[in-house]
């Protein structure tokens, strides 16, 4: 992509793999100084060096981002090391089994708010609150990962598209709150891309056929092409706003 974003700050959380993996080399490549944060230290370190060795610009930060301590620190070390946060991609997300929703655990149901939901509203309220710090003169953006399942339903999905919907109240409702402050706030909507979360779900049956209007699968970088653009000034009149990026499934 021809977007550059030079002397820029970027997290991106779910960094470890498919979606977030992607988009954060396609920032480094920009010219950005990404954070790429997920649980797994050893992916995250690796997937570092690799873009470091590239010759790019790039740290970890080993977060569980359901937990506000952790995330709090992790913008903390955000601010100490480079004292500032212009964009941010909040990707970080689980699939849960197709299950009926009267047959859904409880337990379960909370799992999935939590680490879907709960977690983009903790990462968003401190990663603003930096933004913030900053004054109003400078553009940024904050993308979240919301789903097609934030925009339709699906039988067996209540759960996992109750949080993705709620995604997208969460982005309407704060793109509101700073439209004025110069913090513009999207979400993308993907349909089916092909990362680990994918594998998983058709080695358990969830996903069998090929469903999206345009006949194939999406790559996550055409999602991270969806989040660059968004966070660029060729997206400067844009906010509030849940973009499908589903090969034409949600137009059927
Ligand atoms: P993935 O399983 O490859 O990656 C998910 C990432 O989130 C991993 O890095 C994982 O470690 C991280 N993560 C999960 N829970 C976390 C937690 N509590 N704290 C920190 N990191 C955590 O999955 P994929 O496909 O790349 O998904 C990324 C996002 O895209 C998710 O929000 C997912 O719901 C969404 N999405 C994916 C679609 C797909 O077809 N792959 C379709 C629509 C939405």
């Amino acid at each position: 992509m021809d977007i550059r974003f030079d002397d820029k700050v970027v997290l991106v959380t779910g960094a470890s793999s498919g979606i977030g993996e992607a988009t954060a080399k396609m920032f480094a490549e920009s010219g950005a100084t990404v954070v790429l944060a997920a649980r797994r230290e050893e992916l995250l370190k690796k997937i570092t060096d690799d873009i470091k060795k590239s010759g790019h610009k790039a740290s970890y930060f080993v977060c569980d981002v359901t937990d506000e301590e952790q995330v709090k620190k992790m913008i903390d070390q955000i601010d100490h090391d480079y004292g500032k946060l212009d964009f941010a991609f909040n990707n970080a997300g689980i699939m849960p089994d197709d299950v009926e929703t009267a047959d859904v655990a409880l337990s379960e149901f909370d799992r999935v708010i939590n680490v879907n939901l709960r977690s983009v509203f903790i990462s968003m309220k401190y990663e603003l609150k930096e933004m913030l710090k900053q004054g109003e003169k400078i553009e940024r953006a904050i993308v979240n990962c919301s789903s097609i399942g934030g925009l339709i339903g699906m039988p067996g999905r209540s759960a996992y598209h109750a949080s993705k919907h709620a995604v997208t109240g969460l982005t309407k409702s704060s793109a509101l709150e700073y439209a004025t402050r110069h913090i513009r706030i999207n979400a993308v909507c993907p349909a089916t891309i092909e990362t680990p979360m994918v594998d998983r779900m058709k080695k358990s049956g969830a996903i069998t056929d090929v469903i999206e209007p345009i006949g194939r699968v999406g790559r996550p970088e055409e999602v991270g092409s969806a989040v660059l653009w968004l966070c660029s000034d060729g997206a400067s009149y844009v906010t509030g706003q849940s973009i499908a990026v589903d090969g034409g499934y949600t137009i059927q």
